[in-house]
């Protein structure tokens, strides 16, 4: 069968190949790929910044944002054929540290658990993958193609929660939040965010092209000035940092509200350093029982709200995020950037 295959470590080895039918140990439900969603860290395995292919082997199947129909599953899986389903990404550390022992992957301890497509085991980047009944998720039929997003709405799922579990350690009713970027990983964010009746701010460099749009559709205010004037005149109680940039990364430490919450969502570059005044930062966290936090990953719990908050969603709204569809054999191309588009997907 046809998979988008990739070398950890060699830079320009991506390309579709043919390989094996999954093997069972991937998990006993076979299911027909339909579409996979593309993002950063693929890139980044393919500029073999990141990722590891399973032990003993040289390539991996890339592709963590998966959607698929079940072609074959056991009996009593409660799965039947023509189900639509998503993987969940993560797997426990063989250990398993106290974490993964606990059922919480996402929050691995020792680093060494499993990522489908990016961390030591295939991904859902080929006709066929198989999942274990215990990391597949259902998804709304109603949602067809966009259940693609359930991947990256899960990971703002987790964020969210986060942000609430933080905040509950005292009085919290928010009534604003900012999110720092308006890539998918924000979108989503804002989407989960006025789903949750907040006053939702989103901030990005563009004043073209889908974005601003996207989140006027949504109800919720679009920012393209600097961050620290918004941060200013928003003093938002919650801040969803997805851009990943050093310099919005410190200009959202200063200016939230008292008892303010951020969140840390994107994955930056190293070795950028910034200048921060370090004892500013400092003071008002103290002053203001500020709290910092990161959030990566998601586990079933959160693919299972994701899929609930998109079903809840506005289809038209979900479908203007995809930005980009790729045929299969041309799917090396949708690993290049695209110019001010949003989310590219390949169509398995
Ligand atoms: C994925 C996460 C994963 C992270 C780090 C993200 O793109 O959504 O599931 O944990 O990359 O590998």
């Amino acid at each position: 069968m046809k998979a988008l295959t990739v070398r950890p470590g060699r830079a320009g080895s991506l390309e579709v190949t043919d390989v094996p039918e999954p093997g069972p140990e991937l998990g006993e439900i076979l299911v027909a790929g339909l579409a996979l969603g593309v993002c950063g860290t693929d890139r980044e395995i393919v500029a073999a910044e990141h990722g590891a292919a399973a032990v003993g082997r040289d390539r991996l199947v890339l592709g963590h944002e998966s959607l698929g129909r079940v072609l074959e599953a056991p009996e009593g899986s409660g799965w039947t054929v023509g189900d639509l389903v998503v993987g969940v990404v993560r797997r426990p550390d063989p250990v398993p540290c106290g974490a993964c022992a606990r059922g919480r992957s996402d929050m691995c301890r020792n680093g060494r658990y499993t990522e489908r497509g990016i961390q030591g085991v295939d991904g859902f980047g080929s006709e066929r993958w198989r999942i274990e009944p215990d990391y597949a998720i259902r998804v709304d039929d109603s949602l067809g193609m966009l259940g693609v997003l359930v991947e990256p709405t899960s990971v703002v799922a987790k964020a969210w929660e986060q942000v609430e579990l933080v905040g509950g350690r005292s009085w919290f009713e928010p009534e604003s939040a900012l999110v720092t970027g308006a890539g998918p990983v924000g979108l989503l964010a804002a989407l989960l965010g006025v789903q949750r009746g907040l006053d939702v701010h989103v901030l990005d460099r563009v004043t073209d092209g889908p974005k601003p749009e996207l989140v006027r559709a949504l109800g919720a205010t679009y920012h393209a000035e600097p961050v620290t004037e918004v941060m200013t005149a928003l003093r938002p109680e919650i801040v969803l940092e997805a851009t990943g940039a050093s310099s919005v990364v410190v200009d959202v430490l200063s200016g939230t509200a008292r008892y303010g919450v951020t969140c840390l969502l994107g994955v930056s570059p190293i070795g950028r350093p910034v200048r921060v005044d370090a004892g500013g930062v400092n003071r008002e966290f103290v002053l203001e029982n500020d709290a910092l936090i990161g959030s990566v990953n998601a586990n079933q719990e959160h693919f299972r709200t994701a899929a609930t908050a998109l079903a809840d969603a506005d289809r038209d709204w979900l479908d203007r995020l995809i930005t980009r569809h790729v045929p299969f054999d041309r799917a090396t191309e949708a690993l290049e950037p695209e110019d001010g588009g949003i989310k590219t997907v390949i169509d398995l």
